[in-house]
């Protein structure tokens, strides 16, 4: 399974929640890998704590690869090089977690012929190892989401499946620019058909996920006074009136991750141990991000029932 991860925007929790899904599915037993695709800002060494991949790797990533700079490109386990000690501690009946880093000097570039033939070579490779690839993309309308959506669409890769999920926050704006980059010019549906993707699969083959959603009756906000409380409330149900009128709410819905003080704050994996001992981040992030690898590798992907919509 190849699952393209994709937002309009930057900062979105993209990198971070695909990051967190790909850990939760290794554990759970799937073998895994992580390419950064994510040509300007590859974070993902970052987040998996390598700390000579932070800003990607200075050998061959996979953009000196797609380029043709480099015959394969480099792959790391992060079990054995992550420098954070208990994710070192690969848990019983894990499966293999792999990344393939960016290039720390890399940036975005249109793709030719070539490129998109080592891609679909790349991709074929990889989704014969893995489980579950997950390829994060540049936010927005990028050269890497269209290279993706022409490799696609080569006569290679038509048995092998593919998915994608729009990540967004959970505010107007955000959900209106998921929208946007599904349903509007140029977007993934417009690319897609440029390349002569079937549109009834590439639609069933998108899901959203929210981010760094707060719950307006959790009791993180019993702080807040009950006019603040309210007024929450409101707004969102309205967000959930107008993610349903855009076609972002429940029916495409793969699921919804709360905030969490400790991604508030940094960048990394949730460990059990960052909830069960330490007691730092919250059980719920940790149950949202196994609910997603559990979700993005069934069969269909699962509308989940979300009761405000
Ligand atoms: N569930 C969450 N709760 C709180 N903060 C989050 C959550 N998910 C992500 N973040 C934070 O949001 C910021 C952007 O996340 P990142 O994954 O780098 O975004 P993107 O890849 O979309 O640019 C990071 O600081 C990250 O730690
Ligand atoms: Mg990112």
């Amino acid at each position: 399974m190849l699952l393209f991860a994709t937002s309009d925007k930057g900062g979105t929790g993209r990198s971070v929640t695909s990051s967190n899904l790909a850990y939760r599915r290794a554990i759970q037993g799937g073998n895994v890998c992580y390419v950064d695709f994510d040509f300007g800002s590859p974070t993902a060494g970052a987040i998996f704590s390598i700390d000579e991949l932070k800003h990607g790797t200075v050998g061959a990533g996979v953009h000196d690869y797609l380029q043709g700079h480099a015959s394969e490109p480099e792959r790391h386990s992060v079990w054995d090089e992550t420098d954070r000690e208990e994710l070192r501690v690969r848990p019983d009946g894990a499966g293999e977690l792999v990344l393939y880093p960016g290039d720390s000097d890399g940036g975005e570039f249109p793709g030719d012929n070539h490129t998109i033939d080592r891609c679909v070579d790349l991709f074929l490779r990889l989704e014969s190892e893995f489980d579950l690839v997950i390829v994060d993309l540049s936010a927005g309308r990028s050269h890497a989401t269209e290279i993706v959506m022409a490799a696609t669409s080569k006569a290679e890769l038509a048995t092998v499946p593919w998915r994608w999920i729009v990540f967004h926050r959970w505010t107007k704006q955000h959900v209106l620019a998921a929208h946007s980059l599904v349903h509007g010019e140029r977007g993934l549906l417009d690319t897609g058909a440029s390349w002569r993707h079937h549109h009834a699969r590439l639609m069933s083959s998108i899901r959203f996920v929210r981010t760094a959603v707060v719950n307006p009756d959790g009791s993180e906000l019993a702080g807040l006074k009950p006019t603040q409380v309210r007024w929450l409330r409101r707004i969102d149900a309205d967000l959930h009136q107008m993610a349903a009128t855009l076609r972002v709410g429940r029916m495409n819905l793969l699921g919804s991750v709360p905030l969490d003080p400790v991604l508030q704050w940094r960048e990394q994996i949730i460990t059990d141990a960052d909830t069960a001992t330490l007691d730092i981040a919250n059980q719920r992030t940790v149950d949202a991000f196994n609910e997603l690898a559990k979700r993005s590798s069934e069969e269909s992907f699962i509308p989940v029932f979300d009761p405000a919509t």
